[in-house]
């Protein structure tokens, strides 16, 4: 087995994805007829070829508009069923999934909608495909305070399909403190807490989250390494890092794949994950994610393996699930190594 083969075979777990974000322009076009939506865009081709982003904020702009297609229950089961098969295909044995209930609800589509929609598809793929997953709801930090606190609200009713709270979208001006009270309000409700964080802002940000919203992951914190203390600290307090290369590369948070700081990181045992974020718009699932920092750097394959441990740790699974999913790579390399 070479390593290609490996890398496609090995067990995988994901904790860095937003359903909305993994709208392939194929699909946008089926839901657009199906919803009779007008899209800027006359092709699928064309949709692509739109896909050049500068920062965070060119790629937003574009990932919003997008998610104007989803208006219906069944278009919520059909995006995340769709994933659920890339899960599949890639050996993703366990997911995390981010959504972003006020893009929609925004729009006029119901809080319900969404989950319910997304929630279904997931219990499909857990009996279907044996895949398990947890969902995450995601405050827009680009919106007030308030926004956040009746999203919070709206979530109540379903806390039995969410298992925690996470912060996204516009980083730069929109720091952890102005999300401190409803973060507060929500890890009281029981929801446990991530944020996004050290993508494109400041190392201030991964601080914060940690120190003001208790996260139990910190997403992307790439940024971390513009200070070596902060590193040292998340490596002794082995705070994940959910790390999404194609991402970052497309973003222009690192240039070249040859400048990501991930493997870095592993070797200073920072507890670094592997994930897609929006693969629809970055080019590619797990296996290219992985793919992409293994063509562009030296790793072992007890290296490669080492994402997926770190994963299983982070993931917010009990611990018997847990050994559940340990067991499963294990049988892998038992296999591979032939002992
Ligand atoms: N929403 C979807 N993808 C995101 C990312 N990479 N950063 C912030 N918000 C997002
Ligand atoms: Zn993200």
């Amino acid at each position: 087995m070479n390593q290609t083969q490996f890398i496609e075979r090995l067990p995988k777990v994901e904790l860095h994805l937003h359903i909305e974000g993994t709208l392939e322009p194929e699909m946008m076009f089926s839901l657009a007829q199906r919803n009779n939506i007008q899209l800027p865009f006359a092709t699928p081709e064309a949709v692509k070829a739109a896909y050049e982003f500068t920062n965070l904020q060119s790629f937003l702009d574009i990932y919003y508009q997008g998610a104007n297609v989803l208006i219906h229950e069944q278009d919520f089961y059909d995006l995340t069923w769709a994933y659920m098969l890339h899960c599949q295909q890639d050996n993703v044995i366990h997911t995390e999934i981010f959504f972003d209930p006020q893009t929609h609800t925004a729009r006029g589509v119901e809080f319900a909608t969404v989950v319910n929609g997304i929630d279904r598809a997931l219990q499909d793929a857990q009996q279907q495909l044996g895949i398990t997953s947890r969902l995450i709801m995601c405050f827009l930090r680009h919106l007030d305070e308030q926004s956040a606190f009746e999203t919070l609200e709206q979530a109540m009713p379903h806390q039995d399909k969410i298992i925690a709270i996470g912060l996204d979208s516009s980083e730069l001006g929109h720091p952890p403190e102005k999300f401190e009270r409803v973060f507060a309000k929500a890890r009281e409700a029981g929801f446990l807490t991530v944020a996004h964080a050290g993508e494109e802002g400041p190392v201030s940000n991964i601080t914060g989250s940690v120190t003001l919203l208790n996260v139990s992951r910190v997403d992307h914190g790439v940024r971390c390494s513009d200070d070596a203390q902060l590193v040292a600290e998340l490596a002794q307090m082995a705070m994940p890092l959910t790390v999404c290369p194609l991402s970052n590369t497309k973003l222009k948070v690192f240039a070249e794949m040859e400048q990501h700081n991930i493997v870095e990181l592993l070797r200073q045992g920072v507890k670094v994950t592997i994930n897609s974020d929006d693969p629809a718009y970055f080019g590619g699932y797990m296996n290219d994610n992985f793919l992409a920092v293994a063509a562009s750097h030296q790793l072992t394959q007890q290296e490669l393996t080492q994402f997926t441990r770190n994963a299983i740790e982070a993931s917010f699974i009990s611990e018997q699930e847990k050994h559940a999913l340990t067991a499963q790579l294990e049988e892998f390399m038992r296999q591979y190594f032939g002992h």
